[in-house]
């Protein structure tokens, strides 16, 4: 799990919260829960498409309501927000160019349970204390339906939002976005996976049905009474924190499952939801995994990796075949933290008719030729000289300041992310996919002396299962990373930010448009 960095920040981590509090999750026996698959979400009806009226869409309703789950057999329910009544929310699954409807019904308590800090910018005392705004990370959706985060509604209001899904199959998830408190709701679950099929992807016959299964990975730390530790500061009036990284690490809304499989192969679709840390994946004795999808779908061809790196919101689809491991054990683990405990039976219920073929899709690479323009974008951290809370900076920006990333609709950028910093940071775009071009080392301090941008080393490639499309990159500490960027879909703003869910709401989010042509 990811601390890069962590020490030099004016945070308070687990260890600072009070410790005889903190459940030390050691102390709890391991995979004694079997792992929840989130529900199917189920349509109600069909309602005419706002945009061609005579157009009927599949419509859901999704309400957003305070609940208690036992995250362990052996601890007490745990206090949640969640979306349709379920932590992670309900999968929502459609086909790619099946648009459909939304309602998002915010019926959540009006005062939040974690703590809301009033000094960010959105969250003062002059806004409602809970406010949501559901956006689908990796939609191309029109800029009304983006879910931007001040478009936010309140207890007993709704918004429906409209998804066209015209776009290659792949693993989108949807989350809070609200302004300001956006780390606390998604903390709190707001959060599930939406996926997107596609016939170029159905006629790979890659595991489907039972054997396709999200795995939700997002750390927490939990009191002694199995409720939610969110940290904060020892600032008085100003909780917020700038990073959090907790000590145990929830799958699908258990800690410590497991989970039974058949001696055969399986697809999961793997998403880092954490607020903060970053998950280095592997299984137990170091058994390979096949890596056939990032953030935007298929790779070209499978990867085979034995560690699998996941910055927040990024996703993997991979491919596990657990034959010839009959009656095995397996464990899924990040670092020292185990997750999952995978329980190999000794026969399959039926054979195994899937494939794992040698390629998947045609990625053709997006020449840097066809940039109309690069920007030079600075990722940067800002000691609070009055001893608060460290913040991060897009380019210098604030929120608040005009919009000065202004991409023509269907025009291609290269965007370089300079991160003087000494975190790395997870990049995202909204709207868009992109192709990751490089890293390049640099000289931060000649950077910082007098913006001359002197490279130190050769730029290096993405690895193989960074090469096909994503939506979120990590922007490495003391490098250039750059980024390929065609702006298709739609005119409308749109915003782009880290999506370390403490930096975002701090100030490392800004808005950008597509104007017209
Ligand atoms: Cu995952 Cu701006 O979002
Ligand atoms: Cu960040």
């Amino acid at each position: 799990m990811g601390r890069a960095g962590a020490a030099r920040h004016s945070m308070a981590g687990p260890e600072e919260a009070p410790q005889h509090r903190v459940l030390d999750p050691l102390t709890l026996p391991k995979f004694v829960d079997a792992l929840p698959i989130p529900p199917l979400l189920v349509s109600k009806g069909k309602r005419p498409n706002p945009t061609h009226r005579k157009q009927l869409l599949p419509y859901y309703r999704i309400e957003l309501t305070e609940l208690s789950v036992k995250l362990h057999r052996d601890i007490p329910p745990t206090r949640q927000w969640g979306y349709a009544g379920t932590v992670p929310g309900p999968t929502i699954a459609t086909q790619s160019g099946q648009g459909f409807l939304i309602e998002w019904v915010n019926n959540l308590p009006k005062k939040h349970f974690l703590p809301v800090d009033h000094t960010i910018h959105g969250a003062e005392r002059n806004e409602p204390e809970v406010r949501t705004v559901a956006h689908v990370h990796g939609a191309k959706a029109p800029p009304e339906s983006d879910g931007y985060p001040e478009h936010w509604h309140t207890p007993g209001q709704s918004r429906i939002h409209y998804y066209p899904n015209e776009q290659d199959a792949a693993t989108l998830w949807y989350h809070d976005h609200a302004m300001g408190i956006t780390r606390l709701n998604l903390f709190a679950g707001l959060l599930g996976v939406l996926t997107i099929a596609d016939p170029t992807e159905q006629a790979l016959n890659l595991p489907g049905g039972r054997f396709d299964i999200p795995l939700v990975l997002y750390d927490r730390t939990l009191d002694r009474d199995g409720q939610l530790l969110y940290p904060v500061s020892d600032t008085p009036g100003a909780p917020f924190v700038s990073e959090f990284h907790g000590n145990a690490i929830i799958c699908n809304g258990k800690l410590f499952p497991y989970l039974d499989v058949q001696p055969r192969k399986y697809r999961f679709r793997i998403l880092n939801a954490a607020n903060g840390s970053h998950f280095q994946l592997a299984l137990s004795g170091g058994r390979p995994m096949m890596q056939v999808g990032s953030d935007q779908g298929l790779l070209a061809a499978p990867v085979q990796i034995s560690t699998l790196m996941l910055f927040p919101a990024e996703r993997a689809e991979v491919i596990i075949d657990f034959s010839g491991l009959e009656g095995q054990e397996l464990e899924l683990n990040s670092g020292e933290l185990g997750i999952l405990q995978l329980r190999v039976q000794k026969q399959t219920a039926a054979p195994d008719t899937s494939s794992l073929p040698t390629t998947l899709r045609t990625v053709p690479r997006t020449p840097e030729t066809s940039s109309a323009r690069e920007r030079l974008l600075t990722l940067s951290e800002h000691d609070d000289p009055s001893g608060g809370a460290m913040k991060m900076l897009l380019n210098e920006s604030h929120w608040s300041m005009p919009v000065t990333e202004k991409p023509v609709l269907d025009s291609t950028e290269i965007w370089s992310f300079v991160n003087l910093g000494g975190d790395a940071h997870p990049i995202h775009l909204h709207l868009v996919r992109f192709q990751v071009l490089d890293r390049r080392p640099f000289d931060v301090p000649a950077y910082n002396a007098d913006k001359s941008l002197v490279y130190t080393g050769p730029a290096v490639a993405p690895d193989a299962n960074e090469q096909g499309w994503k939506d979120t990159v990590r922007a490495d500490s003391g490098m250039v990373t750059r980024i390929i960027v065609k702006f298709e879909g739609y005119a409308g703003r749109y915003v782009w930010h880290c999506h370390m869910l403490e930096h975002e709401d701090n100030e490392m989010m800004r808005p950008y448009d597509v104007v017209p042509r």
